[in-house]
């Protein structure tokens, strides 16, 4: 048995919301529909080859596909669960106008985790429907299952980053930040992207704020994750080979973003194992085509240890133009140098025993750092 694979199953393309900002685009056939035999076939071969599966739904709009579609799919996954023993790890990304009580606690029965695209205060910029929306995201928190907001920042809500982070924090909601990105529909709304300068701007304000805030009793993953970031250390760990997605027409492809459409890697109807995905031509030339990119552009970047070239191939599995790749490499790593001169300071601080003022994240995050008294 192997060891994880992560699963992404995107039942259908069509939407339910005309975010102004999607990072799809027109790229995908909104009418197809995920054939459910098909989807639990995909599960049935991951349980049988690993240990642990991390499944997500993503789209389009995953609810679409309907409370049934879901409770058909949780029960088969429950039969597959007890039969070869998986650990299986949900997940759902949606926009939650479907999100019904009776949804809610579908999901909630079978511990997924439910994130929610809200973008807090300032919602009502990119998405339709806030008042609505900001009800059901207020339901599920109350119901108390798995759950965290995926909050969009435009040009105009970066800005507000502060009233943003104190919007999630009264309001006792995880979150993490996304900042736009050139792509699929942002790409013609330029007036919603911000510059790498005043993303990074406004990030570093914030982040110093919730260093030493003792009382931010949620999670900010985007702030973990900065936390996390450390000049010498590969900030993520490459995905090849544990993660796979399916797409409405019933076809495997590499990650489960855009740009991947162009390798398709088989169906769980072709193939013996999910490994035989991995050995396909298009497999390999997915893996080329990174590797290539990674040559020809990180030697030169700063932020070339602490990247690793995975954000560059991040980038490229939503698009495949130059200029916008070269985009998003030129926003991480002014991000990557912003973050990383703090935690220098942050583990300076530590060194001279300085840690009191810290949050409970950082106090444990930069224990090994500690000397001095307090
Ligand atoms: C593409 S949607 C798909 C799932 C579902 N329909 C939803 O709204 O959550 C997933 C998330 O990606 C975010 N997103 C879409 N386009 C983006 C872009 N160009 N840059 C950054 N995030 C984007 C959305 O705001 C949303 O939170």
């Amino acid at each position: 048995m192997k060891e994880q694979i992560d699963i992404t199953i995107k039942p259908t393309m069509a939407c339910n919301m005309k975010c102004k900002h999607c990072f799809n685009g027109d790229a995908f056939v909104q009418t197809e529909k995920l054939n459910l035999q098909t989807a639990y076939l995909f599960m049935e071969k991951a349980c049988q080859e690993y240990k642990k599966v991390k499944v997500t739904f993503h789209g389009g709009e995953p609810t679409l596909a309907g409370i049934d579609f879901y409770n058909n799919f949780y029960t088969k996954q429950r039969e597959l669960q007890q039969k070869f023993g998986t650990q299986i790890n949900n997940q759902i990304v949606t926009n939650g106008l479907l999100l019904t009580n009776e949804f809610i606690d579908l999901l909630n029965e079978h511990n997924v985790l439910i994130n929610l695209s809200f973008d807090g205060p300032y919602n009502y910029l990119l998405r339709q429907q806030t008042q609505k929306v900001q009800e059901i995201v207020f339901k599920v928190r109350n119901k108390g299952g798995r759950f965290k907001c995926f909050c969009t920042l435009s040009k105009s809500s970066a800005t507000h980053l502060l009233d943003i982070y104190n919007w999630f924090k009264y309001n006792h909601i995880s979150f993490k930040t996304l900042p736009i990105e050139k792509r699929g529909y942002a790409k013609n709304n330029v007036d919603i992207i911000m510059s790498p300068e005043e993303l990074a701007e406004n990030f570093e304000q914030v982040y110093r704020i919730w260093l030493t805030d003792k009382e931010f009793d949620i999670s900010y993953s985007t702030f973990e994750e900065f936390a996390n970031l450390r000049r010498d250390l590969q900030h993520r760990k490459f995905w090849f080979e544990r993660k796979i997605a399916m797409n409405p027409d019933g076809r495997m492809y590499t990650f489960g973003r855009p740009n991947d459409i162009h390798y398709c890697i088989g169906s769980p109807v072709e193939v013996d194992s999910l490994n035989d995905c991995f050995e396909t031509e298009d497999y390999k030339k997915f893996l080329s085509s990174l590797e290539q990119m990674r040559n020809n552009r990180c030697p030169s970047c700063e932020s070339s240890t602490v990247c690793g070239g995975v954000n560059i191939n991040i980038a490229y599995l939503y698009v495949n133009e130059p200029e916008l790749v070269d985009y998003s490499c030129r926003q991480s790593n002014m991000l990557f140098q912003r973050i990383l001169n703090v935690n220098d300071e942050v583990i300076n601080d530590f060194k001279s025993g300085i840690y009191d003022k810290y949050n409970d994240y950082i106090k444990e995050k930069y224990a090994p750092y500690k000397g001095g008294s307090n």
